[in-house]
């Protein structure tokens, strides 16, 4: 068979060319290299086995380009063991299922707040007003950033998103995010809080402490992790709602489906649809040669439709799957927040389902985001239909 052009589709037709692509690939192009000299990897096996052996995979990009060495140094996403094992130890100490779950309250909290003057408003939308909104809350709060400062942080969010380019003073967004977090660190150093970066500051691991460039780092990092993943989640699970009437009903008659509708949501439609990976050595891969220091791209989306692994992969199922699903990766790597991503999803939609008897998404949403990694919508405009008019009005 000859190879084809290695272009995927965009999302503006709501994922089904990419969808019907990706399965295209899958099943007959599923090791392949394109014209920039990236590999796509789309089986579930292969992509599993990338997260996995890290040893072939790499996830440093100073292998390729040795000018990212020092913007990378301490983002644990960025390097390999050991130092990986090191970094994600000590902050493991640190951000703990406890620190997770206590988060519970304040995100409901949080949550109620948005939904409330998200329903006031004319014009509802509900990736601005919710999905964008909460996680950077839910991250300045976990951090400990005093509530005061919360439009700044959100003014990182979004300028990082814009591309982080120079600040209005002509200061880079970095200097200006790490002037602010050094101060706190110092601040939680010589006096500890109830939060991440205070656990952080005083993690040890073997006698061993973070540096304060490795806290700062992490912050970042959680910033640009723990973000617009989260946001285009909330978003995907509202799509698939709008989309798959039959499975809204199936969890509103029963909202202990909602865990399992947002494994569903991010098996469909995973907001980070492809990684990247660095190969260290030539590798064989679904029967083909890898050569050492290419640009490698396991696709989450691929292996979440894969039938070899998933029975009824292209079917929305918002019951608990057998099966586990790639959108928080695998290996040592794998998503430090899925708990909190989690948790963040299911008093959202606990929240929504009991508030509105139906959230009809309106025309002309805008599917797609300025990356090529993410599987998600920029805007997603709907009509609220309250359940509780009554009671609440009273
Ligand atoms: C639905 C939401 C989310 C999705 C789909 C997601 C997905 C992922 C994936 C696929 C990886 C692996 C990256 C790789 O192997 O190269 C990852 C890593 C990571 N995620 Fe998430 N994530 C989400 C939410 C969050 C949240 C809420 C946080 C924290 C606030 C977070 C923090 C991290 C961190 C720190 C890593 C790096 C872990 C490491 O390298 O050891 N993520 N995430």
């Amino acid at each position: 068979m000859n190879s084809p052009e290695v272009r995927p589709p965009s999302l503006e037709d709501g994922g089904a060319a990419l969808f019907a692509w990706v399965d295209e690939m899958r099943e007959n192009h599923p090791v392949i290299e394109d014209d920039d000299d990236t590999w796509h990897v789309f089986r579930h096996a292969d992509v599993r086995r990338i997260f996995t052996d890290h040893q072939t995979f790499s996830s440093d990009p100073g292998l390729l380009l040795p000018d990212t060495a020092e913007a990378v140094r301490g983002n644990m996403a960025a390097v390999d063991p050991p130092v990986h094992h090191r970094l994600r130890k000590l902050v493991s100490k640190a951000f703990t299922p406890k620190v997770v779950a206590d988060l519970e309250p304040r995100i409901v909290t949080a949550t109620d707040t948005l939904i409330t003057e998200m329903a006031e408003r004319d014009d509802p939308d509900l990736i601005r007003d919710l999905a964008y909104a909460l996680p950077v809350v839910v991250i300045g709060d976990l951090i400990g950033i005093p509530p005061e400062d919360r439009t700044l942080y959100r003014g990182w969010a979004d300028a990082l998103l814009a591309g982080g380019g120079p600040q209005e003073d002509g200061t880079s967004l970095t200097e200006v995010m790490e002037n602010y977090l050094s101060a706190l660190l110092a601040q939680r150093r010589r006096t500890p809080e109830d939060d991440l970066f205070s656990a952080l500051a005083h993690a040890e691991v073997d006698g061993e402490h973070l540096a304060d460039h490795e806290v700062l780092n992490f912050a970042s990092l959680l910033l640009a992790a723990g973000h617009i993943t989260t946001t285009m989640m909330l978003g995907n699970t509202v799509l698939s709602l709008h989309e798959f009437p039959e499975a809204a009903a199936a969890v509103r008659r029963d909202p202990s489906l909602v865990p399992s509708l947002l494994e569903e949501v991010t098996r469909h439609r995973p907001p980070i649809m492809r990684l990247l990976r660095i190969s260290t050595t030539d590798v064989e891969l679904g029967g083909v040669t890898i050569p050492a220091k290419s640009m490698v791209t396991p696709w989450v989306l691929g292996a979440n439709r894969d039938p070899r692994h998933h029975t009824r992969p292209a079917e929305f199922d918002p019951r608990p799957r057998k099966q586990t699903n790639l959108a928080f990766g695998g290996g040592v790597h794998f998503c430090l927040g899925a708990p909190l991503a989690r948790l963040e999803g299911r008093v959202v939609f606990e929240q929504l389902l009991d508030r509105f008897a139906d959230i009809r998404v309106r025309d002309g949403v805008q599917v797609g985001y300025p990356s090529p990694m993410i599987f998600g919508v920029r805007e997603l405009p709907v009509e609220l239909v309250p359940r509780h008019t009554i009671a609440r009005s009273a």
